[in-house]
């Protein structure tokens, strides 16, 4: 199976599986689970994040590092590993290698940039 593109299709199927794992994880379930309520809503909303992020869509307007610095007592930097070996292992199995990639190196990016929003802080 060659894998799906980098198309709006292939990245809502892509996004509807990889949060169905997350909510399944031991670890990372319990806490998207207790913030969202409406499930469809957050999954268009991740779709419409990456169709910006990696098509240049435009399509989202939001503001992801206040989002997760509501969860700042819930989020360790080793959920961070875990979100992201989660997201490897979808994307390995889902997408074309070449689009895999691509999305695996902009997801660690993301992650660095909020793990430095959340978890660095200058002074005492
Ligand atoms: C939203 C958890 C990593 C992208 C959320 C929300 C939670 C969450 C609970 C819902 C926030 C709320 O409305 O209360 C986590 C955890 C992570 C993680 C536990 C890792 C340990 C990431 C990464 C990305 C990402 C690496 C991007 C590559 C987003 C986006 C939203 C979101 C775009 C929507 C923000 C908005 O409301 O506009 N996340 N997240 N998250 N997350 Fe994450």
């Amino acid at each position: 199976m060659a894998g799906l593109g980098m198309t709006e299709e292939g990245l809502g199927r892509l996004v509807d599986a990889f949060y169905a794992r997350v909510r399944a994880d031991a670890e990372l379930g319990p806490i998207f689970n207790d913030a969202i309520a409406d499930w469809p809503e957050h999954l268009d909303k991740l779709t419409a994040f990456w169709s910006s992020v990696m098509l240049t869509s435009g399509r989202y307007k939001g503001q992801p590092v206040p989002a997760h610095l509501k969860h700042r007592d819930r989020i360790t930097p080793q959920l961070f590993d875990r979100w992201l070996a989660l997201w490897q292992a979808t994307t390995d199995e889902m997408m074309a290698p070449d689009v895999a990639a691509a999305l695996q190196a902009k997801a660690a990016r993301i992650a660095e940039s909020l793990q430095l929003a959340m978890f660095f802080r200058l002074g005492p």
